[in-house]
């Protein structure tokens, strides 16, 4: 059936940190994949079940022709400007992550898709004085990018009961990765490791007992998998939150030198960056997801530290 019949999906930010192993992913499995992402970012090499089409988000002319063309039932809304982006141009900011997000949704209801991943962020919560951070704690996010994800869940929300659009959504919080891209704020313990095997010193932005909520990539992935593919019957909430392990930067440096011991650091916060990181969530209960369908974290720090050098070594090592 799935040979005759495959899936068919659309990633947008598809050439993106999260899109590209989504993509790989969902085509390993089988599935008929739609790259959306601006143009510069294309992959080499393409899988035969693989387009990748150029454009931007806010061009919803060419994302009707997108939908038309290859009719997906499952949209990865991954596109966004991410926290220290969002917060360079604000006016930008709400017409990529807020209007083309509503724009895209609407079209979503128009042209019968079924499902709509959305990947929203802790950074929609501020404040937060319990912990671990129950599910329903209010989200009065203190940065544009919260902002835009708070109002796109919402939205999404609203379709699903306006409309029928099986929209689901995760929080994420901090992600360490070896493609931690540079417009996110939560960024640096990923570029901290990132530094230590090029030989560079590195400046922590933040105080070093200043932490947060983290996932690994590769946890991040399988959840965006196995969340998107369980039976809606089965989810008890809109959107769902993550947790693996409470990472301040102290820790990352330890986790840095543990393995490299001559990594030369220092803490040197920067006020924008480390007001949203203290803002955000240390330790976050994620019950309902680990009960409705099953998440459960594979990565530690230890365990996060090793494979996040594996993988930097490795890409450092091709472009040699
Ligand atoms: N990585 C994290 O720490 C993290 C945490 C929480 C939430 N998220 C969310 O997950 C999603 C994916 O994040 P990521 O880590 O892969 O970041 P990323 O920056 O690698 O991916 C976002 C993609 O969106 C694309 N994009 C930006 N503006 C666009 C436009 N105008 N038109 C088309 N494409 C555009 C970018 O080119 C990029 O490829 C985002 O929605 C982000 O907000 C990520």
């Amino acid at each position: 059936m799935k040979d005759n019949n495959p899936e068919r999906v659309l990633i947008t930010g598809g050439n993106g940190n999260l899109g590209r192993l989504v993509a790989d992913r969902l085509l390993a499995d089988g599935q008929r994949v739609v790259k959306f992402d601006i143009p510069g970012t294309e992959p080499i090499n393409l899988h035969e079940n693989e387009t990748v089409i150029c454009g931007d988000i806010r061009d919803t002319d060419l994302l009707k022709s997108i939908l038309t063309e290859h009719r997906p039932n499952t949209i990865y809304h991954l596109a966004s400007l991410l926290s220290g982006s969002s917060e360079a141009d604000l006016t930008i900011a709400w017409e990529i992550n807020a209007t083309a997000s509503f724009k895209l949704l609407n079209l979503s209801v128009e042209m019968g898709v079924d499902k709509f991943f959305f990947a929203s962020t802790a950074a929609s919560y501020a404040e937060v004085d319990t912990n671990p951070m129950p599910l329903d704690y209010p989200q009065w996010p203190e940065s544009m990018y919260g902002a835009t994800k708070v109002a796109v869940e919402r939205l999404g929300v609203y379709f699903k009961a306006k409309h029928g659009l099986d929209f689901r959504c995760l929080r994420f919080p901090l992600v360490v990765s070896p493609f931690a891209p540079e417009g996110a704020v939560s960024a640096f313990p990923s570029h901290a490791f990132k530094a230590a095997i090029l030989g560079n010193p590195f400046r922590f932005p933040v105080a070093r007992s200043i932490g947060i909520s983290t996932l690994f990539l590769d946890d991040v992935i399988d959840s965006i998998i196995n969340y998107t593919a369980t039976n809606a019957l089965n989810l008890s909430r809109h959107v769902y939150n993550l947790h693996a392990y409470y990472l301040t930067a102290e820790m990352v440096a330890d986790a840095v030198r543990k393995r490299f011991p001559d990594f030369e650091y220092s803490y040197e916060p920067v006020e924008v960056v480390e007001s949203l990181i203290s803002s955000w969530p240390d330790v976050v209960d994620d019950d309902d997801a680990r009960h409705d369908w099953g998440w459960q974290p594979n990565f530690d720090l230890e365990k996060s530290a090793d494979k996040i050098c594996e993988l930097l070594l490795n890409i450092e090592n091709k472009t040699a």
